[in-house]
């Protein structure tokens, strides 16, 4: 399975580095050995350690240049950092990032060999619209996407569940996941509003592969036992 905590724009880089440490003496003492991923702030990037793999939330399609506010490869190679987020809605609906920039984004760190961790999610307005309109929302989110890709990773994050406390029902998401793995075979995360009381029952679905985890992983102790469920699992 495939753990995932999106620390968004929290923690300093002295409190990251903490966290990064104390997961992975608990990932090393427990012998975990499911993928577990963390985003950090940019600001706040480290190394990869030997259980916990370091992404980054949002990088530039480039190796270097005139790019104010955004970092590239170079700075990422600093870090051998080869993972990264695309698509998160936040980066879509809040920063207006097109499916086009998405693509072009896509391309190019599959280019680079890169992990790629792909959201998609629909709008409540959307969702409201009824299976159709949604169903439609969501293909129109993988054009131009290599879902074939072998290091790609797939997050459905309905918009309106991140950060509410609000999420589908348990058969919500597993019908959802059965359309969406015909769609790719990626690994399949559930993302929005997982925490301590219902991570149990989302990681257990069928069809859902992990879980991408916002709020309820800053606390690192929770993010750790979310890690252990996974590993009892065995899926
Ligand atoms: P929350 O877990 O805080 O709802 O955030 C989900 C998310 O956006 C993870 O990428």
């Amino acid at each position: 399975m495939v753990i995932a905590a999106n620390l968004k724009t929290n923690l300093t880089r002295a409190k990251t580095a903490q966290y990064v440490d104390a997961l992975e003496a608990f990932l090393k003492q427990h012998a975990i050995g499911q993928k577990v991923l963390v985003f950090p702030a940019t600001s706040n990037l480290v190394t990869s350690q030997a259980h916990v793999t370091l992404g980054v939330q949002n990088a530039y399609p480039t190796q270097n240049g005139a790019f104010t506010g955004e970092i590239g490869l170079e700075q990422l190679e600093e870090f051998a950092i080869k993972t990264i987020l695309i698509g998160h809605s936040e980066r879509r609906h809040v920063l207006g990032e097109s499916q086009e920039t998405l693509v072009s984004k896509f391309n190019f760190f599959k280019e680079q060999g890169f992990e790629i961790l792909y959201c998609i999610g629909e709008p409540l307005e959307v969702r409201e619209a009824g299976e159709e309109a949604m169903m439609a929302y969501l293909e129109a989110q993988y054009a131009g996407i290599d879902t074939t890709y072998e290091k790609l990773i797939i997050a459905y994050e309905p918009v309106w569940a991140i950060g509410t406390g609000k999420t589908p029902t348990l058969e919500d998401i597993e019908s959802l996941h059965a359309k969406l793995k015909a769609k790719s075979k990626a690994p399949l995360l559930y993302g929005g509003s997982v925490n301590m009381k219902n991570y149990q029952e989302v990681l257990a679905l069928q069809n859902v592969d992990g879980v991408l985890v916002g709020g309820a992983s800053l606390v690192v102790e929770d993010f750790a036992q979310m890690c252990l469920f996974a590993q009892t699992l065995n899926k």
